[in-house]
Formats: C-alpha cells, structure tokens, sequence
C-alpha cells in the first residue's frame, strides 16, 4: 500500500464538481485516509507550492489556490501516487487523455481541478503540510 497527497482545486469546488471527483476517486480503488475543506490563505499556498517559488507562474498559481475554498486529501491504493497522477491526467487539461480528470473537469493549466504529489518524497511534504499524524492513522 502506498498513501499519495491530493487537492479538488478551488476551480472543481466552485464548479460543483468535487463530489463527482470523490466518486472518481472511490470507485477507482482509492481509500479516503483522510479529508478537509480549507481556504488556503496565500501565505498558505506559497508554502505548499514553495518548489515552484521561481516559476514565472508562481504568482498566478497561488492567487488561484487562494481564490476559494479546496478539499485536501490522503489517498491510498498500491501504487497510489503514480495510479492517481494518470487518473488526473497531465497538468493541463487541453492535453489530457479522454476519461482523465483534468480532461473531464480542468479548464485550462491553472485551473487545472486536481493536484497530486508527483514522489514519495514530495507526497510525505504535502501530506504533512496539511495533516497531522493523528488524522493519518
Ligand atoms: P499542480 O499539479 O498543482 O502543480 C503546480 C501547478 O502549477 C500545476 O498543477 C498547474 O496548475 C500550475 N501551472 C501553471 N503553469 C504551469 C506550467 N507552465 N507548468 C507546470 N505547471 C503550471
């Protein structure tokens, strides 16, 4: 079993989408390890995306992930971190297969509708950004 990190971006959560996504997600095969509703303040969202800090788009990026209210998520399944970034699909959505969720649901690279941990590295950071180890047990 491995356990990966995911956002339902602010876009989906607008959209009304979020529960079709959680649905995705469950009848996939994931397991919901644990779940929560935040609005990232943009101090919030700059240490989340802090890799990405001198990325020309770093500013665009966590304006939008500050912009409304997201759900954050442990996800788990064998080979959780790869099976959820080909269920999301690449990052934008205008290449994204057919049937992926950025595809399904993303508008364009930056509201793109889902997030995921792109290493088991990355996905222990994200996953204790947002959790505490008592919500992950
Ligand atoms: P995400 O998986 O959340 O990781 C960083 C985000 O930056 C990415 O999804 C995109 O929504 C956003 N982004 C905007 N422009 C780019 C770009 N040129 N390359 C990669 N990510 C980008």
């Amino acid at each position: 079993m491995q356990r990966t990190f995911a956002i339902i971006k602010p876009d989906a959560v607008r959209k009304r989408v979020a529960g079709q996504i959680l649905a995705r997600i469950e009848s996939e095969g994931f397991t919901v390890r644990a779940l929560r509703m935040i609005h990232l303040s943009k101090a919030e969202a700059e240490g989340f995306y802090d890799v990405h800090r001198e990325r020309p788009f770093f500013g665009g990026l966590t304006d939008f992930m500050s912009s409304g209210p997201c759900i954050v998520l442990c996800l788990e399944a064998p080979d959780a971190i790869r099976k959820w970034r080909d269920l999301m699909g690449a990052t934008d959505p205008a290449k994204a297969a057919d049937g992926t969720l950025r595809k399904g649901f993303g508008a364009s690279i930056d509201n793109n509708a889902t997030h995921g941990s792109d290493a088991t590295e990355t996905a222990a950071f994200e996953l204790g950004y947002f959790f505490r180890g008592m919500e992950l047990r």
